[in-house]
């Protein structure tokens, strides 16, 4: 299985920030957002992993993230010329794919959920169909929502109904077999012109192939999209950080943890970055373990 991010978008409800600076890019307390999508394909074995984004924003990622190797893995990039929509990804992802099962993860979706990064591990051993990840949320109208039968099935998956037959929205995480891009390469742009990553899982909702992960209690699932999100994010992050002098969402100790980067690498890389607290942290981490 490789992994793919998503992380074009216009951001264009964080205007003006995002006018010159990808949304991906913006801080979340003290790293950019996109190093938390990033960590969780790390921290579930991925290693091969593709980044899309808009032509413009690439370079800038390629700057923070370069090839990847310092991490211990493969970084490759793509643009996507226009946010067409997110099951274009699997379109674009087609020869890097080359065959091989995904896990794509939206660039401004974190996620604090054990359960997901062990079902994303065991996916990429083994994965028949579609495996989507779902959360209870208070505010589905704004999310692909599931709809159950009364047994527990999933029946339907309804993008930003009016009346959510359910709080579980689908998240921005999702593992797919080989089939996912003919399929994808099937589907035609919706009503608001984007090809619809909830019309790729109803495909495979349709051949019986879906899987759905409903996320446990105690998990959490933000995403960034929004000024008060962000803002909700950082404090979040900050709080579990400072509070249990932890870090989450760095690919450099994510990649230690899955032994892609030996502790005198994960020293060095907290070395360059002393001068703050996070490289700090992973330099503590890297002698701590010695
Ligand atoms: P959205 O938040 O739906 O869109 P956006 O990021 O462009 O923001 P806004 O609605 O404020 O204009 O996108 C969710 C994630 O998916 C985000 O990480 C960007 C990414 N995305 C793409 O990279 N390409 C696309 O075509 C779409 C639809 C989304």
């Amino acid at each position: 299985m490789k992994g793919i991010i998503l992380a074009g978008g216009t951001g264009s409800r964080l205007y003006p920030m995002t006018l010159a600076v990808n949304k991906q890019l913006l801080p979340i307390y003290n790293k950019p957002l996109i190093y938390y999508p990033l960590s969780l394909l790390i921290d579930s074995g991925l290693n091969d992993i593709l980044l899309i984004s808009t032509p413009a924003a690439l370079p800038n990622f390629a700057k923070l993230l370069g090839d990847g190797s310092h991490l211990g893995i493969k970084l490759s990039y793509a643009a996507q010329a226009h946010p067409d929509g997110i099951a274009q990804a699997l379109l674009i992802a087609r020869d890097f794919l080359a065959g091989d099962s995904a896990c794509l993860i939206l660039g401004d979706n974190i996620f604090m959920a054990l359960s997901a990064v062990n079902k994303v591990r065991q996916a990429s051993h083994n994965l028949s169909g579609a495996l989507i990840f779902a959360c209870q949320v208070q505010d589905p109208a704004r999310y692909g929502v599931l709809a159950f039968d009364g047994a527990g099935q999933v029946t339907d998956i309804i993008e930003k109904p009016k009346l959510p037959p359910s709080p579980w929205a689908v998240t921005g995480l999702y593992c797919y077999d080989a089939s996912a891009v003919e399929r994808a390469a099937q589907l035609r742009p919706s009503a608001r012109g984007e090809l619809e990553i909830t019309d790729l899982n109803l495909s495979y909702l349709h051949s019986h192939n879906l899987q759905v992960h409903c996320l446990p209690r105690g998990s959490a699932w933000l995403d960034a999209g929004t000024p008060g999100s962000l803002l909700d994010a950082a404090d979040y992050i900050r709080v579990l950080e400072t509070r249990q002098g932890q870090l989450y969402g760095s690919p450099e100790l994510s990649a230690y943890q899955q032994g892609f980067i030996k502790r005198t690498q994960l020293l060095t890389l907290g070395q360059a970055q002393s001068g703050t607290a996070y490289g700090q942290m992973l330099v503590e981490i890297a002698q701590e373990r010695g």
